[in-house]
C-alpha cells in the first residue's frame, strides 16, 4: 500500500487552525469511515474517523485494550514503554476491568460529585481573585485551570496538595510523545514510589478519602492487590488533571474565537451545561485515537479487520463528523448535543469514569468567568500560542487573557 493511501499518524495541526483537527482527518473521513495509517515505526493500523463507526468500534468486545497483545498500535517510542508493564484497569478488558469499575463506580456517582460543587465554586472564586490581583493580563491556565483540576482531584483522592507539583511534572513527561522511553520510565517510577508510600500510610491511618476507602477493599483473591490500587491512584491523578484543565482552556479559547456564543451565554447562563457538552465535542482534547487491538476478525465500516491488527478510534475526527452533527465545525452552544451523543468522554465500557466531576469543574469555571469577567478577551491570538501538539492530551501551554 502506498504512503498516500496510508498517511503518517498522528499528524500535527500545523497545516490548519490550532482549534481545528488536522485537516488530514477530514479528508480521510470523507473518503471512508475506516482508513489505513502509518505509525512512527512504519507499521500500519486502521484509523476510525466517522461517528457511527467510532461508537460501533468502542462497544465491540472483539477490540481489546490490552497493550501487551502483539500488534497493539503504539503511537510513539515513548509509549512502547508500557508494553511489558502489568496493565492498569483502563488497559484491561472485561471481566478484569469490570472488577475495578464496580469498585470505583460508587465514588463517581453524579450525587457524590454534585456534593463537591460548592467546594469547586469556592476554589474557582479564590483563583479568580488571584487572577484579578495578578493582571490584567494573567495566565488563565497557570492561575486557574491547572491548579483547580489538581486541587480537586488531590482532595478527592486524599493526596496532599503540596505534592501536586510532583504529579504535574511527571505527568507532563509521561504524556509527552517526544520523551524518550528512559525519561518515561523514570517519571513513572517516581510516581509509583510516591503512591506506594502514600497507600501504605492510608492503610495504617485511614482518612475520609477515596484512596483510604480503596485500600480498605484490597483483596488479592478478588483480583484487587496493592499494586493494582497504586495503578488506580495513578490513573485517577492522570485522568483527572490535564484533561479537565485543557478542556476548560480550549473551551475559553473557542468561545473567545466565537464571541457571539460567549455573549449568548452572558445573556442566557442557563445554556452553560449545554455549552460544556458542545465544547467537549468541538474541542475534543484526546488528540490521538483511542488504541485497540482486534482479537478476532471483524468488519467495520465495510472494511475487513483481521485478528491482530491495530485500530485507532479518533474522537477528534468523529466529533466533527457532519453525518452526526450538521455544520460540525461551528461552535453552537444551543446545539442539542445530549450528554451521551458526543464522544469527548469516549464510549462503551471504558467511557470516562470521571465525567460527572469534569462537567462540574467546567460548568462552574465557565459560569464564574462569565459573571466576573464578562469582557474577557484573549491577550494573544490562538495562532501565537504554543500548543502541546504531539501530546496525547491537546491544549495550550499557557493562556494569557485580559479583561
Ligand atoms: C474534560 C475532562 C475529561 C475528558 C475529556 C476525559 C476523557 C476520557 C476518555 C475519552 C476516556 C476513554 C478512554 C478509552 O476508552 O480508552 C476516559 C477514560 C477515563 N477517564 Fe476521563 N476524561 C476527563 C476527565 C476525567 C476525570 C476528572 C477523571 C477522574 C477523576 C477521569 C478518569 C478517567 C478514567 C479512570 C478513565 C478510564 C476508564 C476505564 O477504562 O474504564 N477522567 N476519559
Amino acid at each position: 500500500m502506498s504512503d498516500t493511501a496510508a498517511p503518517p499518524y498522528p499528524s500535527p495541526r500545523t497545516e490548519g487552525h490550532p482549534l481545528d483537527p488536522p485537516p488530514v482527518l477530514g479528508r480521510l473521513r470523507e473518503r471512508a469511515p475506516v482508513s489505513r495509517v502509518t505509525l512512527f515505526d512504519g507499521s500500519q493500523a486502521w484509523l476510525v474517523t466517522r461517528h457511527a463507526e467510532a461508537r460501533q468500534a468502542l462497544r465491540d468486545d472483539r477490540l481489546s485494550v490490552d497493550s501487551r497483545t502483539p500488534g497493539f498500535p503504539f503511537l510513539s517510542a515513548a509509549q512502547t514503554e508500557i508494553r511489558d508493564m502489568p496493565p492498569t484497569f483502563p488497559r484491561m478488558d472485561p471481566p478484569d476491568h469490570s472488577v475495578f469499575r464496580r469498585l470505583l463506580a460508587p465514588e463517581f456517582t453524579i450525587k457524590r460529585m454534585e456534593a463537591l460543587r460548592p467546594l469547586v465554586e469556592s476554589d474557582v472564586a479564590d483563583m479568580l481573585d488571584r487572577l484579578e490581583a495578578a493582571g490584567p493580563p494573567g495566565d488563565l491556565s497557570a492561575i486557574l485551570t491547572l491548579p483547580l483540576a489538581s486541587l480537586v482531584i488531590c482532595r478527592l483522592l486524599g493526596i496532599p496538595y503540596e505534592d501536586a507539583e510532583l504529579f504535574q511534572t511527571r505527568a507532563a513527561v509521561m504524556t509527552d510523545q517526544t520523551a524518550t522511553p528512559e525519561q518515561v520510565r523514570t517519571a513513572r517510577m517516581d510516581m509509583l514510589g510516591y503512591l506506594q508510600q502514600l497507600l501504605a500510610h492510608k492503610a495504617e491511618e485511614p482518612a475520609d478519602d477515596l484512596l483510604s476507602r480503596m485500600v480498605a477493599q484490597e483483596d488479592e483473591a478478588a483480583g484487587v492487590s496493592r499494586r493494582d490500587l497504586v495503578g488506580v491512584a495513578m490513573i485517577l491523578m492522570f485522568g483527572g488533571h490535564e484533561t479537565t484543565a485543557h478542556s476548560i482552556d480550549l473551551g475559553v479559547l473557542a468561545l473567545m474565537e466565537n464571541r457571539d456564543q460567549w455573549e449568548l451565554l452572558r445573556e442566557r447562563p442557563e445554556l452553560i451545561p449545554g455549552a460544556v457538552e458542545e465544547v467537549l465535542r468541538h474541542q475534543t482534547i484526546l488528540e490521538t485515537g483511542l488504541p485497540r487491538i482486534a482479537r478476532a476478525d471483524l468488519t467495520l465500516g465495510g472494511v475487513a479487520i483481521k485478528s491482530g491488527e491495530g485500530v485507532l478510534v479518533s474522537l477528534v475526527a468523529a466529533n466533527r463528523d457532519e453525518s452526526a452533527y450538521p455544520d460540525p465545525d461551528r461552535l453552537d452552544v444551543t446545539r442539542p448535543v445530549t450528554a451521551n451523543r458526543h464522544l469527548g468522554f469516549g464510549f462503551g465500557v471504558h467511557q470516562c469514569l470521571g465525567q460527572p466531576l469534569a462537567r462540574i469543574e467546567m460548568q462552574v469555571t465557565l459560569a464564574a468567568l462569565l459573571h466576573r469577567f464578562p469582557d474577557l478577551r484573549l491577550f494573544k491570538e490562538p495562532k501565537e500560542l504554543d500548543f502541546r501538539g504531539q501530546m496525547a492530551v491537546y491544549g495550550p501551554t499557557s493562556l494569557p487573557v485580559t479583561w
